[in-house]
Formats: C-alpha cells, sequence, structure tokens
C-alpha cells in the first residue's frame, strides 16, 4: 500500500469537503442538541457523507468509525476515524478553529493521520514512518523542557463530571506553574498544534475516537509523545488522553497521573 500517495489524496479530500464547510460559515444553521453543550449540524453530516463517499473509492476494504454514523460497516484489516468537524461549537458561533480530522488504523495502529485546520487552511498530515508536515513543510514538537515554561492546552468536558473535581485540581496547578492554559475547543486542533511546537502540553478526557486518532499519531510523528492519564497506551478508545512534547512528558504526566487518579 502506497501510503504517502492515499495521504494526498485524503489531503485533496479534505480541501474540497473544507472548501464546502466554509462556503457554509455564516449562513443560519439549523442546529440539533446531541447533549446540553454538544451539537451537529446539517453541516457536519453533509461533510461527513463527503468524506466518506470519496474514502470508500480510496480504499474500498476499509471500514468506518466515523461520528456522525454515516457509515458503520467495520473494515477486516483497515478502518478510518472521522470527525467530519471538530470544533462544532466554535463553527455555529464564527469562532475559530474547526479542523476536519481523518486517521487510518490498519488493525489497532495507526498508519495515516490527516487534521486540516480550516480557520487559518493548516493541513496537518503524517503516514508510517513519515515524520510530520503542516502545508508540506517538515514539523516537529516543542524543544522545552520543563512545565513551568510550557503553553498548555486542554479542552472541558461535556459530560462525565464526576471527574470534575481533580481536573479543576489539575487545571489550578498548570495555572499558576506554566505559561498558561488555552481552550481552543477543537482537540485534533489542539494536539496539530502541539505536533507543530505551538503547545508544549495537551490532555482532556471525555474525547471519542474521533477527536484524537489522527492528531496523536501526527504528534508522535512529530517526535513527541502520548498516553492516557495512568501513562499506559489506552488513549483512542480510552477517552482520556495526554500528549507532549518528548521533554515535558514525564513531568507532565506525573501530576495529571497523581492528581486524576486519586
Ligand atoms: C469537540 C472538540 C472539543 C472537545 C470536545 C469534542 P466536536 O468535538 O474536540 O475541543 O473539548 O470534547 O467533543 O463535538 O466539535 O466534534
Ligand atoms: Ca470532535
Ligand atoms: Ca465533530
Amino acid at each position: 500500500m502506497n501510503l504517502e500517495n492515499i495521504c494526498k489524496q485524503v489531503i485533496e479530500l479534505t480541501k474540497s469537503v473544507g472548501q464546502f464547510i466554509l462556503n457554509e460559515k455564516d449562513k443560519n444553521l439549523t442546529i440539533e442538541v446531541k447533549g446540553i453543550h454538544d451539537f451537529v449540524t446539517y453541516v457536519d453530516k453533509t461533510a461527513e457523507q463527503k468524506l466518506v463517499d470519496k474514502l470508500v473509492q480510496i480504499l474500498p476494504e476499509a471500514g468506518f468509525i466515523a461520528e456522525e454514523g454515516t457509515s458503520v460497516k467495520k473494515g477486516d484489516m483497515y478502518n478510518w476515524i472521522i470527525d467530519p468537524l471538530d470544533g462544532t461549537t466554535n463553527f455555529i458561533h464564527g469562532l475559530s478553529p474547526y479542523a476536519i480530522s481523518i486517521a487510518l488504523m490498519e488493525n489497532d495502529k495507526v498508519i495515516l493521520g490527516v487534521v486540516h485546520e480550516l480557520s487559518l487552511n493548516e493541513c496537518f498530515y503524517a503516514w508510517e514512518n513519515s515524520g510530520a508536515y503542516l502545508n508540506g513543510k517538515k514539523i516537529k514538537v516543542s524543544e522545552i523542557g520543563k512545565v513551568k515554561d510550557s503553553l498548555i492546552a486542554t479542552g472541558f468536558p461535556y459530560y462525565d463530571y464526576d471527574r470534575i473535581k481533580p481536573f479543576m485540581t489539575t487545571l489550578e496547578h498548570f495555572m499558576a506553574n506554566s505559561h498558561g492554559v488555552r481552550r481552543l475547543g477543537s482537540a485534533a486542533t489542539d494536539l496539530a498544534y502541539v505536533a507543530c511546537g505551538r503547545f508544549e502540553a495537551f490532555y482532556e478526557y471525555s474525547l471519542s475516537p474521533w477527536d484524537v486518532a489522527a492528531g496523536a499519531f501526527i504528534v508522535q510523528q512529530a517526535g513527541g509523545l502520548i498516553s492516557d492519564f495512568r501513562g499506559e497506551n489506552n488513549y483512542i478508545f480510552g477517552k482520556e488522553i495526554i500528549a507532549c512534547n518528548n521533554k515535558v512528558f514525564n513531568e507532565f504526566l506525573d501530576t495529571v497521573k497523581t492528581i486524576m487518579n486519586n
């Protein structure tokens, strides 16, 4: 399988579907409420349909794990993990960032990831052993070595509020002991920004596979490290993720692990 070639086709696809999403931007969107903070519009659904239609042609044997459930076909070996619009709440409110996120899994391993942040037209991507790229240029995680010198990203949970107290304790700790904490509203973009060194660390819980699969892979290909809150590998389906540059990872994980697992 020529992953570089598949990646190029996926990038072209995110450009055309991204154009569709941008064209719908300032229109009066009908919003469906999935949960108190969880929205979906016809833009999310139509974008996902367009992505699925083309991805079926790119790799007919692959199945899908797609947020809006456009296709539930499972592949024997290959599966696409798709978020057609990560950052829907931003999109609805006319804010940035928002992104298309697409990963390809071979069995239980991600082998390709594309996160296309549409408001700045920044396309982050990688395939197995490729290194990571932003709009054609190689990117790396940052070289910062201490959490006190780091800019940290997170997201606020939509559910699982029983973990909110320890989470607030981690926030308090990082507010007082880093350059600051940001909440952008698109987990895929947060991960892409770790990959290119804008953030040193990102952590969040209550996430879904389509929020993280592509971005986490791009961070790894950019030299960063990923785990769940215990330092283990269950971060795609395990609903919690830490992504850091390789230098602050241990210090950052120690804090999150100690506070969140107590
Ligand atoms: C959301 C974004 C957000 C994160 C939420 C996700 P959506 O995805 O990634 O940053 O905090 O947990 O659900 O709903 O905009 O695709
Ligand atoms: Ca999402
Ligand atoms: Ca989404």
